[in-house]
């Protein structure tokens, strides 16, 4: 199997490539990657010599450039590839309709016209917009996204559909939960809280702290990925949770518990506007039919991952300067003074 994985020097798509490395040494592994502020190479540092894996960077939304890899006989496409941050999104939606959706729309024009066996589209569960105090999204609940982020993946899903039900493209779509573990870009709540935490900063909290997600271990995905790209149905959708839902009180409670350091630290700041409530992810589809549940429970998965910023402080310490830091500055400094 020749593979073009999108985005894979991010988080997810990181993890992934070294999953798809690990368990089937045999595949070709192509990367392609803008490597945009979020993208790093040293996420894959130790199989950047591998003679099966290459890297490419570029961006997506380039059809020539697309076209041109996607001709020279991939077998699937798996597109982690796309802007991923919600306030980035509200701060400027732009690029986000640009890589989210044009990019797809490339991906999927090349997908069909050399023939690709399968496209797996990596979606989110926060196209399914926000749930009350119970409740849970399954693949038929109706797509109500409310940030510019959420609405730019829905509407890429809707590309994905629509290629599948118009030209027979075998595309699947997988909507998974929050993602954390190692490598993941320290904007996120969970590595940004540990960070912080770690550097005596505060760690700022949206709102009332009680918006709650559903968490799972990067791994965890990786694996639910490897299955659907190998057995799923095409046209179908696949959800994808750890069953673990939590406010964001009580993981920076965690947190803060793991690192020994003092819930002085919190700090309660101005809330992000348009902010899901709550996120409840059912997966059983994926469990009975394609026989996947979690390996990872929270406590487990969250000592691996404190550990792993403990001991990766080089790689995070250098990523909280320049554009980060520009970025901090702006969104803070224009809401609250942390
Ligand atoms: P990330 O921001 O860590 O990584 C995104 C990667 O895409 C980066 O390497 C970046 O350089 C690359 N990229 C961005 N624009 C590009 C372009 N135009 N062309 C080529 N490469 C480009 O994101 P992540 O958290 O790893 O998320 C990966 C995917 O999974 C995204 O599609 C996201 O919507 C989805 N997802 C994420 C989560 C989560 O909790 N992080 C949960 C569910 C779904
Ligand atoms: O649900 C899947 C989605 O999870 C993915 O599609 C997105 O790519 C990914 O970024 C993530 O989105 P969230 O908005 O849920 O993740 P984030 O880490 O930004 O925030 C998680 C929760 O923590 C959310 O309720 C907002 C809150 N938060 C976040 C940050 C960064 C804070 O309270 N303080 C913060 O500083």
């Amino acid at each position: 199997m020749k593979l073009l994985v999108t985005g894979g020097a991010g988080f997810i798509g990181s993890n992934f490539i070294r999953h798809i490395r690990n368990t089937y040494p045999g595949y070709t592994i192509i990367n392609l990657d803008k490597l945009t502020y979020a993208g790093n190479l040293e996420n894959l540092k130790d199989i950047e010599e591998s003679n099966t894996y290459h890297f490419i960077r570029g961006d997506i939304t380039h059809p020539e450039l697309v076209d041109g890899i996607v001709a020279d006989g991939i077998d699937a496409i798996v597109n982690f590839a796309a802007e991923s941050h919600v306030d980035r999104s509200i701060d400027n939606s732009r690029i986000f309709v640009e890589t989210n959706i044009i990019g797809t729309q490339v991906l999927l024009d090349s997908a069909l016209r050399h023939t690709v066996k399968r496209f797996l589209q990596i979606s989110t569960d926060e196209v399914y917009g926000s749930l009350g105090e119970t409740g849970y999204f399954t693949e038929k609940t109706p797509l109500a996204p409310n940030s510019p982020y959420s609405a730019s993946k829905a509407s890429a899903d809707l590309l994905v559909r629509s290629y599948f039900e118009t030209y027979g493209l075998p595309a699947i779509i997988t909507r998974c939960s929050n993602n954390y573990g190692p490598f993941q870009f320290p904007e996120k709540l969970i590595p940004l809280f540990i960070t912080n935490a770690l550097s005596d900063c505060q760690l700022p909290l949206y709102g009332d702290g009680l918006n709650v997600r559903d968490w799972i271990f990067v791994e965890d995905h990786c694996r639910a990925v490897d299955i659907v790209l190998h057995r799923g149905r095409p046209g179908d959708v696949y959800n994808v949770g750890g069953n673990c839902e939590q406010t964001n009180r009580a993981i920076t409670e965690h947190i803060l518990a793991e690192l020994e350091k003092s819930e002085e630290l919190i700090t309660y700041v101005k809330d992000r506007p348009g902010h899901d409530r709550r996120y409840a992810i059912d997966c059983t589809k994926l469990q009975k039919e394609l026989s996947w549940s979690a390996k990872y429970d929270f406590t487990t998965g969250m000592k691996e991952t404190v550990a792993w910023y403990c001991d990766n402080k080089s790689w995070w310490e250098k990523i909280k300067t320049g554009e980060y830091r520009e970025f901090y500055e702006r969104w803070y400094g224009d809401r609250n003074s942390l």
